[in-house]
């Protein structure tokens, strides 16, 4: 039960959902878990956002809810038609969306999140879970006080996994390492890092193709990586100057 093919190999998907693209279900053994928050961070345009929606759109196909926290307010229901395709109607009509436009709106949505997470909830995905987070540190609040409060928001991420057993897919952004120049830091650090049994970092290679690496995994070997590209329907595995694949 539960097992799903791979061109030769067979691939037990028990615990895990589809990410919504085989090849990087085949990479994660199966898909995103289920139990565990896996964030994907990156810079801009790496592809976090359509990683978001190829998993949220599989998941909702499924006619499971899922519920889409979209706090850059820029989430294209265009690009979501060219990813879901003909079931987009179901799709849409599956997507719970919560779209805060501040921190403490955020702050409120979590409330709302409360309500919401029940048995027909399938998939909760945060895009991105530190850009409100970010510009409210610049402000008044006080830096502790919003760290609390963002520590707050993931420490309910983590029970709606662990106590519900719903997966949790959290895109977030980087900022360069002034130390060392080749590396990034995540909004938010360590909290973060620390909650997310599943790390994936995404980065844009000079050839323009993006790559996936899992950084940290309960039982993958960290630096695993894929490249791809972006394409009208999603994503496209590569093998950087050999062309694509599914
Ligand atoms: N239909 C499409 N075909 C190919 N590439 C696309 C398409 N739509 C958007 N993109 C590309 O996807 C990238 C944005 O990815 P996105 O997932 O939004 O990144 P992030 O969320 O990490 O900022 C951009 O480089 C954009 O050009
Ligand atoms: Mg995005």
């Amino acid at each position: 039960m539960g097992d799903r093919i791979f061109g030769e190999k067979k691939v037990n998907t028990e615990g895990k959902i589809p990410t919504g693209s085989k090849i990087l279900d085949f990479v994660l053994g199966g898909g995103y878990e289920k139990d565990v928050i896996t964030t994907l961070y990156g810079p801009a345009g790496s592809g976090k956002t359509v990683l978001c929606m190829l998993c949220a759109a599989s998941m909702a196909r499924t006619g499971r809810k899922v519920v889409y926290l979209d706090t850059e307010n820029n989430f294209s229901f265009e690009r979501l038609k060219q990813i879901a395709q003909y079931d987009y109607e179901k799709v849409i009509n599956n997507i719970v969306f919560l779209r805060p436009v501040s921190f403490a709106e955020q702050k409120g949505m979590f409330g709302r999140l409360k309500e919401l997470v029940n048995k027909h909830i399938g998939l909760v995905a945060v895009d991105t879970i530190g850009s409100l987070y970010r510009l409210e540190l610049g402000t008044e609040q006080g830096t502790y006080a919003v760290n609390k409060e963002f520590g707050r928001q993931i420490s309910f991420l983590q029970e709606i996994t662990r106590k519900k057993n719903i997966p949790v897919l959290v895109a977030n952004q980087v900022y360069a390492d002034f130390e060392d120049k080749q590396k990034v830091k995540m909004v938010g650090g360590d909290i973060l890092r620390y909650a997310s049994k599943c790390l994936i970092e995404v980065i844009v290679l000079a050839s323009g193709n993006r790559k996936a690496i899992v950084r940290k995994h309960r039982s993958i070997k960290s630096g695993k990586e894929m490249a791809f590209t972006i394409v009208q329907g999603g994503i496209l595995g590569v093998k950087e100057g050999k062309g694509f694949f599914r």
